[in-house]
């Protein structure tokens, strides 16, 4: 059985002719080069990428674009929002907090900028489709998208009720596919946008009593860098993405949890200057603070078991023992 299997491979091989297989030789050798030259190229590309991350960036205008965030009623949102109206960007306000967006509202007003509040619970898919066609015909096509909306149920999984699991993935999550949709095909046709994901560093590495967190992040990730690969794919090279990925932030949010060792929390505006500073340079990933780019890269090459002691002889297991969450909304 053997050798008649060699023989009839024999055979298809003397069929193929000295021309066929020489054309397959060359096809494979070109498939080779043509890989030898990719990873060439994304050592050059390190190598600038490593440079350009401690020079200074040429920045984009965002004079008179539309910029929606979702959750601008507290936190970072609110910040971001802010920001951008400083830089004449036109601002879409996104929230269930219908207090909290309209003092955002005021605060932008008073720096001189305009903002449309509209309260949208990104949560449902229709609820999101039906506002973005408001927003479309009401202020007209948004331009940057900031993802920022997020939740927290700060419990182990076995002690998390299902409503929190599914309130966070829809949140975090789900509530991104259903925004990028809405806005990302005008964006592709004015070969002019930016979508912006606020995920967090627990979108790379998980965590004791953030399970649920965790999953939504990662989620967030892989969905973020799935769509700017297909951007790619697509030649759409006018529309930019940035991933944020930020460790804990003194908003509330995460009140009560322990402080990562040797990583205070970070400042609200301190981050939100960052995001609005990637958008403006095309940034397509910030980690803060900046040590945190190399916990990824840690992750990636070592073993599970090495990353397991760090986690316990650092400390890190119960960061979350404490947690109590947002007690009350920030001014
Ligand atoms: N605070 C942190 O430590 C931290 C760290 C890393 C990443 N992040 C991420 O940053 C983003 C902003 O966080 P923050 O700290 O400013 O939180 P925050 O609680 O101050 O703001 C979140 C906003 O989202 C809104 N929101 C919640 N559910 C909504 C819904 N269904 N529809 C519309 N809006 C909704 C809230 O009303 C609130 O205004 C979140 O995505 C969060 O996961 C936060």
């Amino acid at each position: 059985m053997r050798s008649g299997g060699a023989e009839s491979r024999d055979l298809r091989t003397t069929s193929e002719g000295p021309g066929k297989r020489q054309a397959s030789e060359e096809k494979n050798m070109a498939g080779l080069l043509r890989q030898l030259y990719g990873h060439i190229g994304a050592l050059v590309i390190t190598i600038w990428a490593c440079i350009k991350f401690f020079l200074p960036s040429a920045k984009k205008s965002v004079a008179n674009d539309i910029v929606l965030v979702t959750g601008a009623g507290s936190g970072i949102g609110r910040l971001i929002a802010i920001n951008f109206a400083k830089l004449g960007a036109k601002l879409v306000l996104w929230d269930i907090d219908k207090a909290g967006m309209q003092g955002t509202a005021e605060m932008i007003a008073a720096v001189g900028g305009t903002a449309h509040c509209y309260e949208c619970d990104v949560r449902k898919k229709d609820m999101v489709y039906s506002v973005a066609e408001k927003v479309k015909e009401e202020v007209g096509d948004v331009a940057i998208l900031v993802n920022n909306a997020g939740v927290v149920a700060g419990k182990r999984l076995l002690d998390c009720p299902d409503e929190l699991i599914e309130r966070t993935m829809d949140v975090n999550t789900m509530a991104i596919f259903w925004t990028v949709k809405a806005f990302l095909p005008s964006m592709i046709a004015n070969n002019h946008g930016h979508l912006v994901t606020i995920a967090s560093m627990a979108g790379s590495i998980g965590a004791v009593g953030l399970v649920e967190y965790c999953a939504s992040k990662f989620a967030a990730v892989g969905l973020h860098e799935s769509l700017m690969l297909e951007l790619v794919a697509d030649n759409v090279n006018g529309v930019h993405t940035t991933l944020v990925q930020p460790i804990k932030i003194n908003t509330g949010m995460f009140d009560g949890m322990k402080d990562a060792p040797g990583i205070p929390t970070l400042e609200p505006q301190y981050v939100a200057d960052k995001v609005v500073e990637a958008v403006l340079t095309n940034q397509k990933q910030l980690c803060l603070p900046k040590i945190a780019y190399l916990f990824s890269y840690l992750k990636s090459w070592m073993p599970v078991d090495a990353m397991i002691h760090i986690a316990k002889y650092s400390d890190s297991l119960d960061l979350m023992d404490s947690f109590v969450g947002r007690q009350k909304k920030d001014s």
